[in-house]
């Protein structure tokens, strides 16, 4: 366990001599800093010259890695181990982009067969919709996909779609409804024909109480008589539950257990996606991830980028005693990429006990949080430079805007750099105290040419990775989530027969 660990120690030590010191003394005394603290893979470049670290931290932080094994957890997680031990499976969402087709093995049996005839499902049919070859049930092309999930089954087709949207076909309408609220139901579908509307019902398990809630509600929008055929597709695991609602089998999606929800973007749960960029960018999409994987497979710890990030993690969390991540990405199109991130991460890692059934006694997953810049510099950077906690901060941007407004470009990635530069060495000259900025601000600056499909699916990939490692460090299993269930169990209570104490609290709200 990482507080039993010879380097723990040593990183301990260290860290009280990183306090000691600061940002601007770290590059004045390593001259080559600037230009050396950084590493680039297939066009995404990561500088993290504005870490608190030096040279002396990250040997230690790759010697601790050495030291609990991260290589095996590595090739454990590629090659299909059972790295998720409470529920006995593997997470495999680097199969979903294998895209050399090397042989994954799940219970001795070659899944990718399985990966690329699920892809194929989905391409075909994205492409018939796309078309406007996909007819509702009165004979009137669909034109409005809805996808209807919660979690992995929404934020990761939600946030891809809306950082893609410039590549979609904008002849098309997409909406994504995951709130049990009528609200979302209502606001999302109610400028909407539903003769020209498609519902894709997406749910791993297809049991999930928002879910099926929505599906429903769905069915009645469509009104009687309609022919749900035409208007409902499932993706699911579960083929009992999706003909049960009364959908029929060839119009399920599958995945399969071995990918978690949270992991699932680049499965069947991103058929919304694949509808409205079409299979080219979503192959485009499955590249870049696995760009990522053989980076993340075959790259020497001090060059590897989900390493290097995962123990800046673990380096921040546990020995900095930084409470927060924030991802901030100069990119509006990549708005709901901090809501991914936090399910990503935070159900990933909000955990307190070990994969060998031991309660921790040490920090484990962050805070993470953020909003698109420039907009956060008008909202919380000011908490970010005068604050009393020390956020770590990643930046995202890419040089090229899409939209040829190249000026207003080049004035977002001024401000992200300035951001980073005002976080890393503040401003202590000033008459008055309320003016100082203290800096010392640790930020990763994470930069693309563009945002593409290819560099959205580096990103992603990036990002899952850099989970595993700081999971594997922390020694705590990343792929299940059990601490959500007792409140599914004590709304169903509720639910049913207001079975719930808060008694005056429940005459106002129930
Ligand atoms: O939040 C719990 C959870 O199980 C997530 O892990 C999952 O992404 C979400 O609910 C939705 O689950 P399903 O895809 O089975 O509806």
């Amino acid at each position: 366990m990482l507080t039993s660990t010879k380097t723990y120690a040593k990183l301990q030590q260290h860290a009280e001599r990183i306090k000691q010191t600061n940002l601007r003394q770290l590059f004045e005394t390593d001259a080559s800093r600037a230009n050396n603290f950084n590493v680039e893979t297939n066009g995404l470049f990561i500088d993290y010259s504005r870490s608190l670290t030096d040279k002396k931290t990250l040997e230690l932080l790759a010697e601790l890695a050495n030291e609990l094994n991260l290589k095996q957890g590595i090739s454990d997680l590629l090659s299909g181990e059972q790295v998720n031990p409470t529920e006995h499976r593997a997470a495999l969402h680097t199969a979903l982009r294998n895209i050399d087709n090397t042989p994954i093995l799940v219970n001795s049996e070659d899944i990718m067969p399985l990966v690329n005839t699920a892809l194929n499902k989905m391409y075909a049919f994205a492409e018939m919709v796309r078309a406007g070859e996909h007819i509702g049930y009165t004979g009137k092309p669909i034109r409005n996909v809805i996808n209807i999930g919660i979690g992995g089954s929404s934020l990761g087709p939600e946030m891809a779609y809306e950082a893609l949207k410039f590549y979609s076909n904008r002849k098309l309408t997409f909406r994504f409804i995951s709130n049990v609220d009528p609200a979302d139901f209502f606001e999302k579908t109610q400028d909407l024909d539903p003769e020209e509307t498609l519902f894709i019902i997406s749910s791993k398990t297809f049991t999930t109480d928002e879910t099926m809630s929505n599906a429903f509600a769905a069915k009645s929008w469509l009104g009687e008589g309609a022919d749900i055929s035409k208007h409902f597709v499932a993706v699911s695991t579960n083929k009992q539950a999706v003909t049960d609602f009364g959908i029929d089998a060839n119009n399920m999606f599958e995945f399969w257990d071995w990918v978690g929800g949270r992991y699932s973007l680049m499965s069947s749960i991103g058929l919304s996606l694949a509808i409205a960029i079409g299979k080219d960018n979503f192959e485009q999409l499955r590249a870049g991830a696995n760009s990522i994987d053989q980076h993340f497979a075959k790259t020497e710890f001090s060059l590897n980028i989900p390493v290097l990030l995962g123990l800046l993690s673990v380096w921040y969390r546990n020995f900095l005693d930084f409470g927060t991540e924030a991802v901030l990405p100069y990119s509006q199109y990549l708005h709901r990429l901090p809501a991914y991130l936090q399910q990503a991460s935070m159900e990933s890692n909000g955990k307190s006990v070990s994969k060998d059934d031991q309660e921790i006694n040490y920090n484990t997953a962050p805070i993470l949080w953020g909003e698109p810049g420039t907009n956060g510099q008008h909202s919380f950077h000011q908490l970010l430079h005068q604050g009393t906690v020390t956020v770590a901060v990643d930046f995202i941007g890419f040089k090229q805007s899409l939209c040829d407004i190249d000026s207003q470009q080049a004035k977002l990635n001024a401000n992200l750099l300035a951001q980073a530069e005002a976080l890393a060495f503040g401003d202590t000259d000033n008459e008055s105290i309320h003016k100082i900025v203290v800096g010392n601000k640790p930020s990763t600056i994470i930069v693309a040419d563009k945002l593409t499909p290819y560099s959205l699916g580096q990103i992603i990939a990036l990002y899952e990775h850099k989970i595993f490692v700081a999971g594997w460090i922390w020694d705590i299993n990343s792929f299940d989530q059990f601490g959500v269930e007792l409140g599914k169990k004590l709304a169903k209570g509720i639910i049913a027969n207001n079975d719930t104490s808060a008694n005056k609290l429940a005459e106002k709200l129930l």
